[in-house]
């Protein structure tokens, strides 16, 4: 290894970012490719945004706003956290952070030490593991199967030894790979081991807005103790904005405005603009539109896969994704995706970025794609496994 690099510089590597790139490259040479691999809305930010930018394009300077964000946004935010879940959230404890991204680096550095544990899903989104490892934190790895739906739970928290008790909690519903959802009643269970345990929950709340029915509750019903994150990319389609927000207890705001005036001095000016008209009726009616596409993508997932010899463990509840199992095909999900790219032209995320432990069994299938791709996809797939 290079004198130049850290310890801490070498984290993993996201593999499904360079499975975008591997995409991107094909494209280049005009082949064209079916992406499943990426947790990225294939629209655009809704109408009301863009409207709502261009005129603020020739009205204003857009320079630093406020280092916890433009306190119109806050308020929109609260507002709409408030209605949402029938709790009162205001807007002194909303900041506004650049992606949710962003978030998890502030409220990390503001709530952990070096050396701390953190207990988090295994699978779950890979960020968390190397944003933690190369602050010095430890992961503690919650190991979820089938049989609580790939979600952790309280109990687990409870049969940690003491060696694992964690100062953080963080719980990602829906979840990203599984796209299922935490019972209202089981993260009640897990804020309140959090309180009683002196550990910080940290709620994902980015795939919030996307249920295919079942309910979703936030963090911050159960306790005002805990750190909502929530995010433009997802159910708002706005990815590319990098908007996102934390909702923290009063303690927590000025430590994590601090902090991130010298990280970043404040979200994208233009985007939080934009971000205000997100909430709009007429902006949620668009959006609303495409979690229909994502419920529609995934009842194609749901009924061609087990025909393709892949029985689905847990069908998702909401979010993006879905986590397929592949142990009867491969033992090497990284490889068998990359083979897919060339021998069929389809895009799956390998399971190894989300669950260091049994990845090399798992892909991530998102729901991203148009219905007829999707169909088109698990067609070649099955074509693929019957050859
Ligand atoms: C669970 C989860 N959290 C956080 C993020 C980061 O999103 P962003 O920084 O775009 O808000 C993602 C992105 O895919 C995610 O899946």
């Amino acid at each position: 290894m290079s004198p130049l690099i850290s310890r801490r510089g070498q984290v993993q590597p996201f593999r499904v970012m360079q499975m975008l790139d591997l995409v991107h490259r094909r494209a280049r040479d005009g082949k064209h490719t079916i992406m499943l691999c990426a947790g990225q809305p294939t629209t655009g930010a809704p109408e009301p945004v863009l409207g709502a930018v261009e005129e603020s394009l020739h009205a204003s300077a857009l320079g630093y706003t406020e280092v916890i964000g433009d306190r119109d946004l806050r308020e929109t935010i609260a507002a709409w956290h408030s209605e949402t879940y029938g709790v009162s959230t205001s807007a002194d404890n909303v900041i506004i952070t650049t992606g949710s991204s962003g978030g998890f680096v502030a409220s990390f550095l503001a709530v952990l030490d070096h050396g701390d544990n953190v207990a988090l899903s295994c699978p779950g989104y890979p960020a968390y593991r190397n944003i933690l490892e190369s602050l010095g934190a430890r992961v503690v790895n919650l190991v979820c199967d089938e049989s609580t739906r790939f979600q952790p739970t309280a109990a687990m928290l409870e049969a940690l030894p003491a060696e694992d008790r964690p100062r953080a909690v963080i719980v990602t519903s829906p979840g990203n790979p599984s796209g299922t959802i935490i019972d209202p009643e089981e993260l009640e269970r897990i804020a309140r081991w959090c309180e009683e345990n002196d550990a910080v929950l940290i709620s994902d709340e980015d795939y919030h807005g996307m249920s295919f029915g079942r309910p979703l509750a936030t963090a911050r019903q159960f306790s005002d103790r805990a750190i909502v994150v929530g995010t433009l990319s997802k159910y708002f389609s706005m990815t590319g904005w990098r908007v996102g927000w934390l909702i923290v207890p009063d303690e927590l705001v000025t430590p994590i405005e601090n902090l991130q005036a010298s990280l970043a001095l404040c979200a994208p000016a233009v985007s939080q603009v934009g971000g205000r008209a997100a909430f709009s009726t007429e902006a949620r009616a668009e959006l609303d539109a495409h979690v229909e596409r994502y419920r529609a993508a995934r009842a194609v997932l749901l009924e061609e896969l087990p025909k393709a010899g892949f029985p689905t463990m847990a069908d998702p509840d909401g979010g993006l994704y879905l986590w397929l199992n592949v142990a009867h095909v491969t033992d090497d999900s990284e490889a068998w995706c990359h083979e897919l790219v060339e021998e069929i032209g389809v895009a799956f995320a390998p399971g190894v970025d989300f669950d260091p432990i049994d990845g090399h069994h798992w892909v991530r299938l998102t729901l991203c794609a148009p219905e007829e791709e999707t169909r088109e996809a698990c067609r070649r797939l099955a074509e693929y496994v019957r050859r």
